[in-house]
């Protein structure tokens, strides 16, 4: 049943335009890996038949996208610590045991940040805006990554406090000042790192916050990339900060499900590079 190359998928609503059947393409031919990677358009109302049938094909696993990672995190039979604190699922494992669940995001971010962007972030002043699903896949490992402090702000404060007190315990354990906001209550001019992980920008809004928020020299990153990203990091560069967007997560998180699956771990840096002139050349 599963002869041939390896499958495997992104799983999402929309897939069309995502770049992971590139980026794990890339990976297998850097390692010599047999496998085949494809898109599955999964209906908003029917995430679970359609991955169900996947894996009866013969698939071996996937990775999940907006807006399945919660259904994923339920369809999980098992799942890594870091997806259990996140509470959602980026990449699925179909073994022969049933599912495993993981979540790549948070250490993708994090390898970007520091391997990429040469920015260590032990002991700085970290601000993550936003409560939703894209913050709550990171805040674990950011946490893990030991910040000196590291304050979560969203436009509604509840939502901020619910994802600081599911993570207060990490925190503590990792010596790590852990701090809910409201974007307005902010003090000024002291984070070192700023990481954008509202959608404000997919309906056209500001970024949310002044600027004197991100001290100059600082690292500003958009988990987002392409034209939804470009209004933050212009907003960067004009607060005398550098500007990072989200590309080096994709293939960093692509590269920790690629490990998972594989059991290899790619080079990313070449694949990052080829992804960057991809989408330059596309305009
Ligand atoms: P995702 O899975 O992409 O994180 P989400 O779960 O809908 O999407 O979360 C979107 C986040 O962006 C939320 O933190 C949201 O703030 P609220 O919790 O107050 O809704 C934030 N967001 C969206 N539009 C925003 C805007 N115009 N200004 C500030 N924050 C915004």
């Amino acid at each position: 049943m599963s002869a041939g190359p390896a499958r495997y998928a992104v799983a999402g609503n929309p897939v069309a335009h995502s770049q992971s059947p590139f980026i794990h393409a890339q990976f297998a031919a850097q390692t010599g890996q047999d496998l085949v990677y494809e898109r599955l358009l999964c209906p908003l109302d029917a995430f679970l038949p359609a991955v169900q049938a996947y894996a009866a094909s013969g698939a071996k696993g996937c990775n999940v996208t907006v807006p399945f990672k919660f259904e994923a995190f339920a369809a999980a039979g098992r799942r890594s610590p870091r997806a259990e604190l996140a509470g959602a699922v980026n990449t699925l494992r179909f073994d022969g045991r049933g599912w495993w669940g993981d979540n790549t995001d948070g250490l993708g971010l994090v390898r970007d940040i520091q391997a990429n962007a040469d920015q260590p972030l032990a002991g700085l002043r970290v601000l993550l805006l936003g409560a939703g699903g894209a913050s709550a896949g990171v805040l674990g490992s950011l946490i893990a990554a030991r910040p000196a402090e590291l304050t979560l702000a969203n436009r509604s404060a509840d939502k901020a406090l619910a994802l600081v007190l599911s993570h207060a315990r990490w925190a503590q354990e990792h010596g790590v000042r852990l701090q809910a906001s409201t974007l307005e209550d902010l003090p000024e001019d002291r984070f070192d790192v700023l990481i954008n992980g509202t959608s404000a920008s997919l309906s056209g809004a500001a970024v949310p916050v002044r600027g004197q928020v991100l001290r100059a020299g600082g690292l500003g990153v958009d988990m987002m990339y392409g034209p939804q990203a470009q209004g933050f990091l212009d907003w960067v560069a004009a607060q005398g900060a550098q500007p990072r967007d989200g590309l080096g997560m994709l293939v960093e998180q692509a590269a920790e499900a690629f490990q998972l699956w594989r059991g290899v771990r790619p080079d990313t840096a070449p694949v990052l590079a080829e992804l960057r002139a991809r989408l330059s050349t596309k305009g």
